[in-house]
């Protein structure tokens, strides 16, 4: 190990150039609870298996209204949606709140959503093969969320695409590909989320006046005390799974191919036995640890390890690292299609475990039996991009060739 590493997790240049596992298995190693100072104080990192899992069962020691993201998450730091979207809320608000959202996850709308992912994804798969190619992290992997959001929400494809550029943008507040990097992150967050919420406000008068059997009129429909939610915590919770579903999804699928076109072995074992498929994305899951980290902050002071916690400090779990050690997982280093057991924390465990793991697990399925079909031929034909973020770890640009 290089002993002149410098440990920087905020830098996200350093996940571009994949750097940051060499900084997350040293910390591993020498100093599993780390105490990462920045500029406006700092936050613990942790990144051993054990200590990830058990802090996010503690939902007492540790409260997720901070939000999943350091910096003030998705908000500014005066917003109020503490308490009042899933993500950034604890029990029993978060609770109460996840039975409504969760009524958009049945198996009925699994079904629905299957229908509309395998149109879309056959549809822009004929498109490239007819191209020759395409960008398969614009043109392919974003037709993932967008069949989601189309049959959970009722929108159309282009408003489906809409959202998706502005969680795109949301999620890449860093990236120049997204936005201007020279202006302020919080204000860009801001203006963003203004964007997000002007998109759902409109979908939410129209579904006041003739609702349906989706996300928005279940939202629409919750009551807390006998009154209907106020309309911010409806817009909150829309955005919380747009944000949720639709970059993770898609970044996820791009890593996935990734690893695959990079072992070549593995991607030839999952086209002739397809009864691979499911523990295959379980190991596409473990290796891409889309969601690098999620934040928690500690509700007294507490150990972790032999560190001792004060009330009010973020801790950040690192996912990306949990999914790599070596005390879990044999050869985590190793991309392996069959591995079992993979206990892999990147929907997170306990009460806020991803709400879309099965719908995820099934977008997955859909694209990669289509891209293990027999028929098919794919390869690279450019470099790849990496998404400019210490938080969601993704790929902006894939060129494929298809045949
Ligand atoms: C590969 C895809 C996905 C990954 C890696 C992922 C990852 C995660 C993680 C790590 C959490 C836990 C956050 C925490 O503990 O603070 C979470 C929660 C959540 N996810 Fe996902 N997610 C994925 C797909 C989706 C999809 C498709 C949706 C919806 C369409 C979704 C919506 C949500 C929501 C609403 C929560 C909050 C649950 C709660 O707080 O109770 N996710 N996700």
């Amino acid at each position: 190990m290089n002993t002149v590493l410098t440990i920087d997790l905020t830098d996200p240049d350093a996940f571009v150039e994949q750097r940051h596992h060499d900084m997350l298995a040293w910390l591993r190693e020498n100093d599993p609870v780390h105490w990462h100072a920045t500029e406006d104080g700092g936050f613990w990192a942790v990144t051993r298996y054990d200590d990830v899992a058990g802090l996010y069962t503690d939902h007492v020691g540790f409260s997720s209204e901070g939000g999943p993201m350091l910096g003030g998450s998705f908000r500014s730091q005066a917003d109020p949606s503490a308490g009042r979207m899933l993500v950034a809320s604890d029990p029993p608000r978060q609770r109460q709140i996840r039975q409504v959202v969760h009524r958009a996850f049945t198996n009925r709308m699994l079904g629905r959503i299957a229908r509309q992912v395998t149109e879309l994804v056959d549809a822009a798969v004929e498109r490239a093969l007819a191209d020759g190619g395409c960008d398969f992290a614009t043109d392919i992997a974003p037709e993932l969320p967008a069949g989601a959001v189309m049959a959970m929400m009722g929108v159309s494809h282009r408003e489906a695409r809409e959202l998706i550029d502005l969680t795109r943008k949301m999620i890449g507040f860093r990236d120049p590909v997204y936005v201007d990097t020279s202006d302020d992150e919080r204000l860009l967050l801001a203006v963003t989320q203004a964007e997000i919420f002007e998109y759902f406000a409109e979908i939410v008068r129209a579904r006041r006046r003739d609702p349906g059997d989706d996300l928005v009129s279940f939202l629409i429909e919750a009551e807390r005390n006998g009154r209907p939610w106020p309309e911010e915590d409806i817009l909150y919770n829309c955005m919380n799974v747009a944000v949720g579903g639709n970059e993770t999804s898609s970044y996820t699928a791009c890593s996935g191919l990734l690893a695959l076109l990079e072992n070549p072995g593995q991607f030839e074992s999952l086209r002739h036995r397809p009864e691979l498929m499911d523990s295959a994305i379980n190991e596409i899951l473990r290796w891409s640890s889309t969601n690098a980290y999620v934040m928690r902050v500690a509700t007294k002071d507490l150990w972790i390890g032999d560190r001792e916690v004060r009330e009010g400090d973020s801790v950040t779990l690192w996912n990306a690292s949990a999914n790599r050690d070596p005390s879990q997982f044999d050869r985590p280093d190793d991309f392996d299609i069959s591995r079992s057991p993979n206990r892999h924390l990147s929907y997170g465990i306990g009460i806020h475990r991803c709400v879309g793991a099965m719908l995820a697990q099934t977008e997955l399925g859909i694209l990669f039996r289509r891209m293990t079909d027999p028929g098919l031929n794919i390869g690279l034909s450019g470099p790849v991009r990496r998404l400019r973020s210490n938080f969601i770890q993704g790929i902006t640009r894939m060129p494929v060739v298809l045949r």
